[in-house]
């Protein structure tokens, strides 16, 4: 298995395995494959990742540009999603690791998500009350600092995200 970013071929299969990667998640608001098309349009995909074997794409993750309290350099993981037929093989893991390196060697600040502190806390994203999102229960709202900046306010999405 190998990680790429995605070329303009990829679309229509990173379209149906966020389809089928959220249709029985239960959080899901079915959004997701329409929220990365909307960054993809808007030019917020700061990277779109896809992991590949034998030519066959097994997973995808995104990475866009939010704002937390109004600072500026942080970045928001996800959606992510791997087929279910292939899910728990260390494929999301791997797809998120590449990302935040990634970012990481862009320079940003640090990255936030959405989800659950179970599957987030391996890569040392921490739930923070300072991080608020939507009004969502803080446990589920974390962040992960790459350098001194400490992030601290509402995150903010990038239009395209929220638009879905
Ligand atoms: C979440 C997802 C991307 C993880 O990718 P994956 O390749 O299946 O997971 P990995 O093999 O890297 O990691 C497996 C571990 O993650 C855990 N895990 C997988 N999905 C999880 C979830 N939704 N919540 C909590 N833990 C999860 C597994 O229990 C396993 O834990 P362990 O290592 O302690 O045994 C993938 O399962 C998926 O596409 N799920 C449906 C879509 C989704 O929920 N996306 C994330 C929204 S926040």
């Amino acid at each position: 298995m190998y990680i790429r970013s995605e070329q303009p071929a990829d679309v229509d299969t990173i379209r149906a395995l966020t389809r089928a990667a959220f249709a029985d998640a239960p959080h899901s608001s079915q959004t997701e494959a329409a929220i990365v098309d909307a960054l993809r349009d808007a030019g917020a995909l700061t990277l779109s990742l896809i992991a590949e074997d034998g030519g066959k794409i097994l997973g995808h993750v995104a990475f866009s540009p939010v704002t937390v309290g109004g600072d500026a350099g942080w970045y928001g993981l996800g959606p992510v999603s791997v087929w279910p037929d292939n899910q728990g093989k260390g494929i999301g893991q791997a797809l998120i690791r590449l990302g935040l390196d990634a970012l990481r060697g862009m320079g940003a600040k640090g990255c936030v998500l959405i989800g659950d502190p179970a599957y987030y806390s391996r890569f040392d994203f921490v739930a923070d009350p300072a991080v608020t999102y939507a009004g969502l229960p803080p446990q589920y709202v974390q962040r992960l600092a790459f350098g001194d900046a400490v992030p601290r306010g509402e995150i903010v999405y990038h239009a395209g995200f929220e638009a879905s």
